[in-house]
């Protein structure tokens, strides 16, 4: 694993150059033209930090009962009392790398990395219950399906994040780390969603509607895709939410921070999981 501390103040326009450039223009909303050019690398790494300190904290309170232990103000979370070995383990592994994502990003940006946020699971998920109609008081870490739901909204978010700063960021070694860990969460999100898809209707009508409401607050651009879709008899399984090309979605960080934040408006700097905003330069909508 890389650890090092590396240049991050290096440029290599190309990625800016192609968010700018007139052939992807139509595909990226202006807002995001207008505020990638203030993005650096170590924006973007640091954007990156807080969520997956915020899934490094979901998994591992889920899985352990306890927290990192890393500072940060983190309310709620306890262990899933799972009923199925199989579902334990693959949560447990998640939330290794999830540590190791925190523990990677934290050694790249060394001193320049950011204090950890104040993370709220109680609220957050409780809102986010609300929005996807699931009830007034959604708890994910009452049972295992809650828990994966839980961790589905969060992976979703987490590879079309990376997928969408892939293009801003300027340092190759940078960008083969943020590819690393994108397929990380897209392994993630594909072992979770087939979990999801395995257990019957009611799980499937859950995951869409908690697809339906990120959707909702990232724009109006389609940009999700619950576990199942329309068939020739009913529906059939929709286990990779991938564009007509085959490809991963991508976010934008204001995109990201409408789905964490739960709120569709603009300019906010705070709400649903982070009760005091995410820390470091990209932390608006
Ligand atoms: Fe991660
Ligand atoms: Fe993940």
């Amino acid at each position: 694993m890389r650890t090092e501390t590396v240049d991050l103040g290096r440029r290599r326009s190309l990625g800016r150059a192609l968010m700018l450039g007139a052939g992807i223009a139509g595909a990226v909303p202006l807002r995001a033209q207008k505020d990638a050019k203030a993005m650096s690398d170590q924006d973007i790494l640091n954007f990156a930090l807080n969520l997956e300190f915020l899934e490094a904290e979901y998994y591992t309170r889920g899985v352990t009962g306890r927290g990192l232990g890393a500072g940060g103000n983190v309310q709620g979370g306890s262990q899933v009392p799972f009923r199925n070995d199989e579902v334990r383990e693959i949560l447990t592994e998640i939330a290794e790398n999830e540590r190791a994502h925190v523990a990677y990003l934290r050694g790249v940006l060394g001193n320049k990395a950011i204090q950890y946020p104040a993370v709220d699971f109680v609220a957050g998920f409780r809102e986010a219950g609300r929005l996807a109609g699931l009830g007034d008081d959604f708890n994910p870490f009452a049972d295992e399906l809650s828990f994966m739901l839980g961790g589905y909204l969060f992976e979703d978010v987490g590879v079309t994040a990376y997928k969408g700063a892939a293009a801003l960021i300027d340092v190759g070694d940078i960008l083969e780390a943020a590819a690393g860990i994108l397929g990380v969460e897209g392994y993630h999100m594909g072992s979770l969603r087939w979990i999801l898809y395995r257990r019957g209707e009611r799980a499937h009508l859950t995951a869409n509607a908690v697809s339906d409401a990120r959707d909702a607050l990232d724009g109006p651009m389609d940009l999700d895709q619950g576990v199942t879709t329309p068939g020739a008899q009913g529906t059939r399984a929709n286990l990779v939410p991938a564009d007509e090309f085959g490809r991963a979605f991508s976010r934008t960080p204001q995109q990201v921070l409408n789905i964490v934040y739960l709120t569709p408006q603009q300019n906010m700097n705070r709400g649903g999981f982070f009760p005091n905003g995410v820390n470091g330069a990209i932390s608006r909508t």
